[in-house]
């Protein structure tokens, strides 16, 4: 059965939103979470950009023994050094190399041709030889780039002895079907491709990430790069519990093993929230606080009967106790009942019909009607205060 890796960013490309700074400590606090949930590679930071960042990789290099570690460097010895450095203790470490291969970037930021991009890559990835076998190369910007200029950037790096190449779409810019033919082309014009794995970073500028990254997946890319909560420059990148669930929820279309543990997800989602201070919106897929909430009497009515009704997947797969059945102005007499249950309220009809009647008063004024609100509700009309 097949699989695909993850490669989880939060720690760099997450630690790149805007506002976000984790102390070394709280770096290896999430590296200890992930490793919890089998994720395959964790990067870990950018020794290069900061002591503190040098500092916060060579931290869980340190200390996370049984999933790989990994830093980014540019193509130039010192970032290199400067990575492995940080990296030597881990007992699965990875060097990332990156350069970017679009023609924007090369004439605007590099100001180098194609020729001298190729060469300075492949000159990194025969200095990082010395340090490990285990090199990535990421093209940075490739989905904006010239095809036939990446798919001989590829195989050059390839040659060179990179093991994995990344097709990152930095800016997110490209759509699912796209991306999937522009996995497809390198996999058809990159001679020496089926000696690295295929992975793909794509950030989320028109909500596309995890679309664009499965769309991937199914063209022949072995590893996603992801971040928990979908943290990272701008709008982030592809989110780790998204792309995992999708995989888990639809194995009768991927056909694919799942290794991770899923019901780790809802603390690994908390913990990276607290440590960034960056909300989670209810809405968000997966670990939103309404995704497995319902507030409508019909839905709850059908949950209620059979979870299967309004849910695609179970709350405890993430690792929460149970849904959530929101009282509210749609909710209906099933859902209130099932409240009073829970609670070893037993109301004649009478009463419970004059109960749910103030309810519907209530919720019809107020958003949230808090359980300290009905159980004043129920005073009111048990004991006609
Ligand atoms: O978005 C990007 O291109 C990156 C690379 C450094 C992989 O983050
Ligand atoms: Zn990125």
């Amino acid at each position: 059965m097949k699989t695909v890796k993850f490669f989880d960013t939060t720690l760099r490309d997450g630690e790149q939103s805007p506002g976000v700074t984790l102390i070394p400590e709280e770096k290896l606090a999430i590296a200890k979470q992930l490793e919890k949930m089998r994720v395959n590679v964790i990067e870990a930071g950018f020794p290069i950009a900061s002591d503190g960042d040098f500092n916060a990789v060579k931290m869980v290099a340190d200390n996370i023994k049984e999933i790989e570690v990994a830093a980014l460097c540019r193509c130039r010895k010192k970032d290199i050094d400067r990575a492995w450095d940080a990296l030597k203790g881990a007992v699965n470490p990875r060097l990332h190399i990156f350069i970017a291969s679009s023609p924007i970037h090369l004439k605007y930021k590099l100001k180098m041709t194609e020729d001298e991009v190729l060469n300075s890559a492949v000159e990194a990835i025969k200095y990082a030889k010395q340090y490990t076998d285990n090199i990535e190369f990421s093209a940075e910007d490739a989905a904006r780039s010239d095809v036939d200029f990446l798919c001989r950037l590829l195989n050059a790096v390839i040659e060179a002895g990179a093991k994995v190449v990344n097709i990152p779409d930095t800016v997110g810019y490209i759509v699912p079907s796209e991306f999937g033919n522009l996995i497809k082309t390198i996999k058809e014009n990159t001679p020496l491709i089926d000696q690295a794995e295929i992975s793909v970073h794509c950030h989320n500028d028109l909500g596309l990430a995890v679309a664009n990254s499965l769309a991937a997946i199914e063209n022949g890319a072995t590893q996603v790069e992801v971040s928990v909560n979908g943290i990272g420059e701008r709008a982030g990148n592809a989110a780790l519990e998204e792309i995992v669930m999708a995989l888990y929820t639809r194995q009768d279309y991927y056909d694919m093993e799942i290794t991770q543990d899923t019901t780790q997800i809802a603390r690994l989602s908390k913990l990276v929230s607290n440590s960034t201070g960056m909300s989670i919106q209810p809405n968000k897929a997966i670990v939103g606080a309404n995704a497995f909430a319902h507030e409508s009497g019909i839905h709850q009515d059908g949950v209620i009967k059979e979870r299967t009704t309004y849910e695609i997947m179970d709350a405890k797969t993430i690792g929460l106790e149970q849904n959530k059945l929101v009282l509210g102005k749609h909710s209906g007499r099933h859902a209130l009942k099932d409240f009073l249950e829970k609670y070893d309220y037993e109301l004649d009809d009478k009463t419970f019909n004059n109960f749910f009647k103030r309810f519907k008063d209530l919720a019809d004024k107020k958003k949230n009607v808090s359980n300290a609100d009905i159980f004043a509700l129920l005073d009111n009309e048990l004991y006609d205060y």
